[in-house]
């Protein structure tokens, strides 16, 4: 059976959401419904840009669609949630991208219903989302196939427990600011070789778009891939040396750690 998706907020991760399930094919935007709370002017450049249709109610949302993705901030989400309450029915499946929000929490609202969390980060704007899945125990197989491959037409998308939720947030969501802190600093190391800032800028992204894709394409381990480039006496051993003494890899495990714990701070906070 194909379902009707009903987005609740129109903000950017809707929308980018939105163009992803256009721009693959995975659905026409006549199966797409949109519902934005406070902003009326959101809504028409939505139905514009896109051409899905916009609801001004949110009953009407619930009585048109089945899936139902909550696309708000958390504070609002557990806001609206009380509210909504009664316009669920057994079909609804919800599938929340609130950062620190759990399908218990959402369930302690709504009552015993199908619930997916899903975790994407910002390359979804350009379809290069790594996005996890978290359903509950409602949620059935062919759902959770179903909502993967939602968020696999803006990138990629992988279930994993709601538990490693907070791993995710320091391995992929929180991640893309660290690699533009690199890139950065990549770039920073050539400028003050004398390279221009702008060249610097394209060899150091291009470097670190390429050296992923290896990871990606080739399959061999990162520890592999650096040994294949790192060759006696030579420049990249030198770095990947001044990298060591750095503490460079205890930094970055670090950072990760200190997202995940975060997050999960925050959950308790909410
Ligand atoms: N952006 C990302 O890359 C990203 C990544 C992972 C997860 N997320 C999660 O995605 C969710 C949405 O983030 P976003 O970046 O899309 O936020 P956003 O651009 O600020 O959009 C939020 C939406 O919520 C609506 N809204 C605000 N207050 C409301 C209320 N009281 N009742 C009902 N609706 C209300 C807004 O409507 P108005 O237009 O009327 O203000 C807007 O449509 C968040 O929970 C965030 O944690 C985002």
């Amino acid at each position: 059976m194909r379902h009707t998706i009903g987005f609740y907020g129109a903000g950017n991760m809707a929308q980018v959401m939105i163009a992803g399930l256009l721009n693959s094919g995975f659905y026409q935007k006549e199966e797409i419904y949109v519902y934005n709370y406070r902003y009326e002017p959101t809504l028409k450049k939505v139905k514009e840009a896109y051409g899905v249709k916009v609801v001004s109610e949110e009953e009407t949302l619930f009585e048109q669609t089945d899936w139902i993705i909550l696309a708000v901030k958390p504070a609002v989400l557990l806001q609206v949630l009380p509210r909504v309450k009664k316009y669920l029915t057994e079909e609804h499946v919800l599938v929340s991208v609130a950062a620190g929000v759990s399908t218990h929490q959402i369930a302690a609202l709504t009552g015993p219903h199908k619930i997916i969390r899903a975790m994407p980060n910002t390359p979804a704007t350009i379809q290069q989302a790594m996005s996890s899945i978290s359903p509950n125990e409602l949620v059935s197989s062919e759902q959770t196939q179903f909502v993967t491959e939602i968020f696999n037409s803006f990138g990629k998308a992988k279930v994993v427990s709601e538990e490693n939720i907070d791993a995710v947030v320091g391995v992929s969501g929180s991640a893309p600011a660290y690699v533009y802190l690199f890139i950065e600093a990549l770039a920073d190391g050539a400028v003050a070789e004398g390279l221009p800032r702008e060249d610097a800028y394209e060899f150091a992204s291009q470097a670190v778009l390429g050296a992923a894709e290896m990871v990606e394409k080739t399959g061999k381990h990162p520890g592999e891939l650096k040994d294949m480039v790192t060759s006696p006496k030579g420049t990249t051993v030198a770095a990947v040396q001044s990298l060591e003494e750095s503490n460079f890899r205890a930094s970055i495990m670090r950072a990760v750690k200190a997202a995940a714990k975060r997050n999960h701070e925050m959950s308790e906070e909410t």
